[in-house]
């Protein structure tokens, strides 16, 4: 797995984009991640004297909270790291020199940490630029060729692709056969623009599984044209579909899915003063307890989570029948064990 060049078992495999994972690759991590879960395989000693080293340049609950539960339940050690908070603050761009306020440099962050660690792990959010720069997603992508491990991505620019794999474990054990089912991406208001990294991946995890994908957002709110290609590929592949419009209220009508996500405009990204405005027209873009009345009848809402209540989604939807969040968060834990031991562990233990 799981760079653009490499497969499951050849080479250095990084985890960096779900829509890397061919089929079978996909299937067997969710099928281990669904066994594990419901315990009828442990591999309780299958990482032991392994080590994980996270570095988060973000913060984080469910992330970092699951890939140290991963490692432990397995035998093995995770490490976290917090560049500028209590260790040094990191460099990031090349070509730099560093007469400023960063310590490290990532080139040499990236070797020291493979050289303790089975594999390293970064969460690094966008950093503030315009999107034709951050749409590069240059920190993931740098660090992984300077380590010499498998480097998993805990959320960049463009991907989150252990939040994908957990939406896919997530739309599998609900709906038992996804391919054909309807699954709206809708976009949510949110006070600060939210990077797309999120909405991707989903589109990509629901992609993947053969549905019928529609991503409902309102006019500005485009995803990358290249990640809109990606997604369209994936879904062709899998024997889905997918298309995109800005009428919420029909779109959710029947959804058997629906997918509450927050992003920023990309033509203002990295301007959010600029960005307000337009945002500002959309607060009732918001899944209230009315509209998920007009999903199916076993329709139900996702959310990578945190979510802000009341805001994106009603608190009466959070707390209602309706609500895969907290499965969705769950399922991280799971697709994490899977992920981990087909890239490190000994299943024989
Ligand atoms: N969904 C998710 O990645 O949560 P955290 O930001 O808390 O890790």
């Amino acid at each position: 797995m799981m760079t653009q060049s490499a497969a499951i078992s050849v080479g250095k495999r990084d985890f960096l984009d779900m829509a890397d994972l061919d089929p079978a690759q996909l299937a067997r991590l969710l099928t281990l991640a669904a066994r594990l879960k419901r315990g009828e395989v442990t591999h309780k000693s299958a990482l032991a004297q392994k080590v994980l080293a996270m570095v988060f340049l973000d913060p984080s609950l469910r992330t970092r909270t699951s890939f140290e539960v991963a490692m432990f339940l397995h035998g093995g050690h995770a490490v976290v790291l917090e560049p500028g908070r209590t260790s040094w603050a990191w460099e990031t761009r090349k070509d730099v020199v560093m007469d400023g306020t960063t310590v490290e440099h990532i080139a040499e962050a990236a070797r020291v940490l493979g050289r303790y660690a089975d594999a390293v792990a970064l969460r690094a959010f966008p950093r503030g630029g315009a999107w034709d720069d951050e749409r590069q997603d240059r920190i993931i992508h740098d660090f992984a060729s300077y380590c010499e491990k498998p480097v998993i991505n805990l959320e960049s620019v463009r991907r989150h692709p252990c939040q994908g794999l957990a939406d896919a474990l997530t739309l599998q054990e609900r709906l038992v056969s996804p391919r054909g089912r309807r699954c709206v991406l809708s976009w949510a208001y949110h006070p600060k623009p939210l990077p797309t990294a999120v909405p991707a991946s989903a589109a990509i995890a629901a992609a993947s599984l053969g549905m019928n994908l529609h991503i409902a957002h309102p006019p500005g709110y485009e995803l990358d044209p290249d990640d809109l290609t990606t997604i369209a590929r994936v879904a062709s592949g899998a024997g889905g579909s997918v298309s995109t419009g800005h009428k919420l209220d029909e779109a959710i009508d029947g959804a058997d899915v629906v997918y509450v996500k927050s992003w920023g405009a990309l033509r203002h990204f990295g301007r959010p003063a600029e960005e307000a405005e337009l945002r500002a027209a959309y607060r009732d873009w918001r899944m209230t307890e009315a509209r998920s009345h007009k999903l199916s009848d076993d329709g139900f809402v996702m959310h990578c989570l945190p979510v802000r209540r009341n805001i994106e989604i009603d608190a009466a939807v959070l707390d209602g029948p309706r609500s895969a969040v907290v499965d969705e968060a769950e399922n991280r834990l799971h697709v994490q064990r899977a992920l981990l031991l087909e890239l490190l562990g000994d299943l024989g233990r």
